[in-house]
């Protein structure tokens, strides 16, 4: 199936591109990366080379560039596109919406553009359980509505809405050009068991998990644990993390479906998560336990815009793509520790 199939990885330089990168290689496929490093380091590529001991091509370009696209499709022949290229800061996108539709709607439809003018109609796009909004109950599965409360999140739901138009104007008009994967991440966390690639997040980290890492390295004082009155079990907030590597082995078999040429065209969607939720303090704990390191922290009010408790039912990508996570709780802070440890100032240093 993935024979020589060449795939365009769209920000690969990034935290879970570069984790793509790796699974990829390893899955047999030949790739080529494209990314502006507006949010990541050139040594993640070098550090996917070492890891795989495979080279591949690396153009430092932005998919909201034509010219540049155009020259990449002509000079290689791809056969899928994973689309990971796109800014993910809630609070960014809140202060600066025109930056994220431009970025991540504008830069899609100049990539989806090059793609059908270079008849590439196979995509594999980055989405988010963000797309869900506040859920009216949960486990989340595929088919709740969707109902986004920050441009980042908007940004995405438009994304998929594009796809979803592409796919029925090709239903509508008897053509099967488009096969597209929309995979909605939970929230992905830890890091290649080697340690050498992982989450380097510009300053200070918004994300639980890599300000935890940061806390346990002594670079912050203490973890600031956004509410302690949520409707759930310890009044902190719930959700689903799954490890990276889980999330990059969903994506290998997503392209394995639109690669398939028996599988139906058009647009499928799948949720990759664990089906498992876990609050901050239980985080905590699984953290302390899995690395012997102490996390002190303290009780604050609720964060604006936080949900109380968000969790996948994954069920349909383990019927239709054959994917389920793997990774427990207990090796996502083992591989996010050693990644810290071994790279305290992430690809800066
Ligand atoms: P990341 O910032 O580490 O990676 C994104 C990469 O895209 C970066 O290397 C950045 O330099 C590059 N990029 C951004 N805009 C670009 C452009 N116009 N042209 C070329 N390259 C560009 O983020 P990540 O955590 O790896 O996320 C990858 C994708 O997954 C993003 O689209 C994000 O929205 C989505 N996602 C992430 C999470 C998460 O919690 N990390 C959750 C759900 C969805
Ligand atoms: C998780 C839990 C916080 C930090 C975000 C984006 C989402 C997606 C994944 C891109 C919550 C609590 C956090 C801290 C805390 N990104 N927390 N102290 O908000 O679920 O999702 O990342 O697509 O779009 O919204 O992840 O890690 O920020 O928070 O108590 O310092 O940890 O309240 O309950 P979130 P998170």
């Amino acid at each position: 199936m993935n024979g020589n199939a060449t795939i365009l990885v769209t920000g690969g330089a990034g935290y879970i591109g570069s984790h793509a990168c790796v699974a990829l290689l390893e899955a047999g496929y030949k790739i080529v990366v494209i990314d502006n490093l507006v949010n990541s380091s050139p040594l993640s590529m070098a550090r996917v080379k070492a890891i795989t001991r495979q080279d591949f091509a690396f153009i430092e370009g932005d998919i909201c560039e034509a010219r540049t696209l155009d020259a990449l499709f002509k000079q290689y022949s791809i056969d899928a596109v994973m689309h990971f290229a796109g800014l993910k800061a809630v609070g960014e996108s809140c202060s600066n919406p025109l930056l994220y539709y431009q970025n991540n709607v504008a830069g899609t439809l100049t990539l989806c553009k090059a793609m059908k003018a270079h008849g590439v109609g196979r995509i594999i796009f980055s989405s988010s359980a963000t797309v869900y909004g506040e859920p009216h109950t949960v486990p989340i599965d595929e088919s709740f509505p969707l109902q986004t409360t920050n441009p980042y999140g908007g940004s995405k739901k438009m994304v998929e809405d594009v796809f979803r138009d592409l796919a029925e104007a090709d239903r509508l008009g008897d053509a099967e050009f488009w096969r597209v994967g929309l995979l909605r991440y939970f929230n992905p966390v830890g890091a290649h068991p080697s340690g050498m690639i992982g989450e380097a997040p510009n300053g200070v980290p918004n994300n639980l998990l890599p300000y935890m890492l940061q806390v346990a390295l002594g670079k912050q004082p203490e973890l600031t644990v956004y509410g302690d009155d949520y409707p759930t079990p310890d009044g902190t907030g719930v959700r689903d993390y799954i490890h990276v590597v889980d999330l990059v082995a969903g994506h290998v078999k997503a392209l394995h479906f639109l690669l398939d040429e028996n599988n139906a065209s058009g647009c499928h969607t799948w949720n990759l998560g664990t089906g498992q939720g876990y609050s901050v303090l239980e985080m905590i704990t699984a953290f302390e336990a899995a690395t012997n390191v102490k996390v002190p922290y303290k009780i604050a009010p609720r964060r604006p815009g936080d949900i109380p408790a968000c969790w996948a039912e994954p069920s349909k990508a383990q019927r239709e793509i054959n994917w389920q996570a793997e990774q427990n709780l207990a090796q996502m802070m083992k591989d996010s520790w050693h990644w810290q440890c071994q790279n305290p100032e992430g690809y800066d240093a």
